[in-house]
């Protein structure tokens, strides 16, 4: 299928969806270095601006819309008016794009926290928006490691379908391959040591792309990014922030002596190894952070594949 992107970052999400069949033919970051990832990885069809300076007008029709919107504003005092909260131009960039393109589906990524803001009601805020814009939604907190990946990061995904297409359920969200114990019919989780063990030791001469770590020294202090990781468990959440001094905090290694590298990251993030993250190494940590985990969009980008098949047939028989 064709699709926009919006919020593109490092073009995770993207790379999974086009490695399933799926075309992207618009992406958009503010972020210069993601962009250059974006254009040296995946494609020169994505534009470095301010997402504020876009007119929607311009864009092409696609027949999906993909993105994460960070929500920011939202008060229980005003807790109907999302769309006109100043702070969440981003979230109302989304919906006018949606609301105004009317694709056949989108797909929304979002942090875990935003079922919590508001009591809950930000989130039915925002299902509410989607369902005045013209869209089916259904809502899934996911946790990666159900998929394949080697890390237990929750997300939060909304697929909307067009009520034009009828009320029938095209997209079928993909099921968990994998569980924790693998004791149900499911495979096991995959652990940090499976994904990451086969990389040399950054300190020594290599050919690795961004194999080069953060010096914040790992002290274990039982909270996010300083706790000990357990080799033989998913990696906890690859974080895009969070030092204290501004910086990104990567996750400490499991043999105790130093973070992930950059490169350890991404492949947790189930990036392929060739790709190669471009900016100074803090932004590179950011840009892998923030990355919806290539694994599973390119799981989301399979169904839409499905889709797309079935209705090929479907025209063909009654030709
Ligand atoms: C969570 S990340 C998206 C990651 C991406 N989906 C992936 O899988 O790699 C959100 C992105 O929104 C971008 N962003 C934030 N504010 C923006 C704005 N005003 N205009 C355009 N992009 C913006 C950030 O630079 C960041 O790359």
């Amino acid at each position: 299928m064709k699709i926009l992107s919006l919020f593109s970052g490092a073009g995770g999400l993207d790379l999974g969806l086009i490695q399933a069949g799926n075309t992207v033919i618009w992406a958009n970051d503010i972020d210069k270095n993601a962009v250059e990832t974006y254009k040296n990885n995946i494609g020169n069809h994505i534009v470095l601006d301010d997402i504020k300076n876009i007119d929607i007008a311009t864009l092409p029709r696609a027949e999906v819309v993909v993105g994460g919107f960070p929500c920011q504003g939202f008060s229980q005092a005003n807790r109907f008016r999302m769309l006109e909260d100043e702070r969440n131009h981003l979230y109302r960039f989304f919906y006018e794009v949606i609301k105004r393109k009317q694709p056949d589906f989108f797909i929304a990524e979002n942090v875990k926290g935003i079922l919590s803001l508001g009591k809950g009601a930000a989130i039915e805020q925002i299902m509410y928006d989607f369902g005045k814009a013209g869209y089916n939604t259904e809502l899934h907190l996911v946790n990666m490691a159900d998929y394949g990946v080697p890390e237990t990061r929750k997300r939060v995904i909304i697929i909307g379908q067009n009520k034009s297409l009828g009320n029938r359920k095209l997209f079928h969200f993909p099921p968990p391959t994998h569980e924790k114990d693998g004791k149900h019919g499911l495979k096991k989780w995959v652990s940090i040591r499976k994904a990451i063990d086969h990389f040399p030791d950054p300190d020594l001469p290599n050919a690795v792309l961004n194999h080069e770590y953060s010096k914040y020294k790992v002290q274990y202090r039982d909270y996010t990014a300083h706790r000990q990781t357990d080799p033989d468990k998913p990696s906890p959440t690859i974080l895009a922030r969070g030092n204290g001094g501004g910086g990104v905090c990567a996750i400490p290694h499991y043999n105790g002596k130093r973070r992930l590298t950059v490169r350890e990251s991404a492949t947790v993030q189930t990036f392929p190894e060739d790709f190669e993250f471009h900016g100074v190494m803090g932004s590179c940590y950011r840009q892998v952070g923030n990355a919806v985990p290539v694994l599973f969009a390119y799981m989301l980008g399979k169904e839409l594949i499905r889709i797309e098949r079935n209705k090929e047939y479907e025209s063909s028989i009654f030709v």
